[in-house]
């Protein structure tokens, strides 16, 4: 029994993880497992996870048709989304939002109420955003994928906060390997900086 003022033992969650055969995935299922929660990782290509573990599970399922994986939601405790396309201005995306279209109406079927999700560092026009950032970065590379992730932002917060309690991870550009330095940003302003995938602090923001 834990001594009087002892904190106890972290929850252990049954999550749903989609987007764990990619980077930020991979190590967002390994953190989860070393920290003794329950995995389930819906996926397109199980081989691709070549992770085993008794508390792993892998469901073959495409994020955007519900009907593929909405029986893995059944019982489970989080969703946690790393999913990501590529996409450019000439061939932009719509898969953020129809993923989380699917995701979330899954999610309020099975009467699961919390979900963190990953878009990216500049999808808000921060009021002190750097100008090459606003003029040149975001309209000649990145809006083919930024429009549509803040489009799925959008939609998380207009949903219901009865049913939906929801986190967005905004990282800036996502290197492997380990920590190697601190990137600060003036407040209002969108960061170029950089960080390592094993930076990505999604299951923090679960409890
Ligand atoms: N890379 C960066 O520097 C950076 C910076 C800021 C934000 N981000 C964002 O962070 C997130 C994760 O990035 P990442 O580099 O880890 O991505 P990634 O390695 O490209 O992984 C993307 C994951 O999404 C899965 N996926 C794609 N379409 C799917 C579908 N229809 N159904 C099921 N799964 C599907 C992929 O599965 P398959 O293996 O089957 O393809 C893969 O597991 C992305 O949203 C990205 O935009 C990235």
């Amino acid at each position: 029994m834990a001594a009087s003022g002892e904190s106890a033992s972290p929850k252990k969650l049954k999550l749903v993880v989609f987007g764990a055969t990619g980077r930020t995935g991979k190590e967002l299922v390994k953190q989860a497992l070393e920290k003794g929660h329950h995995v389930t990782a819906v996926v397109r290509s199980p081989e691709k996870l070549n992770t085993q573990h008794d508390n792993l599970s892998l469901v073959k399922g495409d994020a955007c048709d519900l009907e593929s994986f909405a029986a893995a939601l059944d019982g489970k405790d989080a969703v946690l989304s790393s999913l990501g396309v590529y996409a450019n201005i000439f061939n932009p995306t719509t898969f953020y939002s129809e993923s989380m279209h699917a995701i979330t109406e899954g999610m309020t079927r099975h009467k699961i109420t919390r979900l963190v999700t990953v878009t990216s560092w500049c999808t808000q026009p921060g009021p002190n955003n750097d100008w090459f950032l606003e003029w040149i970065l975001k309209p000649l590379l990145l809006n083919g994928v930024i429009k549509d992730m803040a489009t799925m932002e959008k939609t998380l917060e207009s949903s219901d906060p009865q049913l939906l309690n929801y986190t967005i991870v905004r990282p800036c550009r996502l290197l492997e390997g380990e920590q190697t330095e601190t990137t600060r940003s003036k407040k209002g302003s969108a960061t170029l900086g950089q960080q390592t995938r094993l930076h990505v602090q999604m299951l923090p923001n679960l409890c």
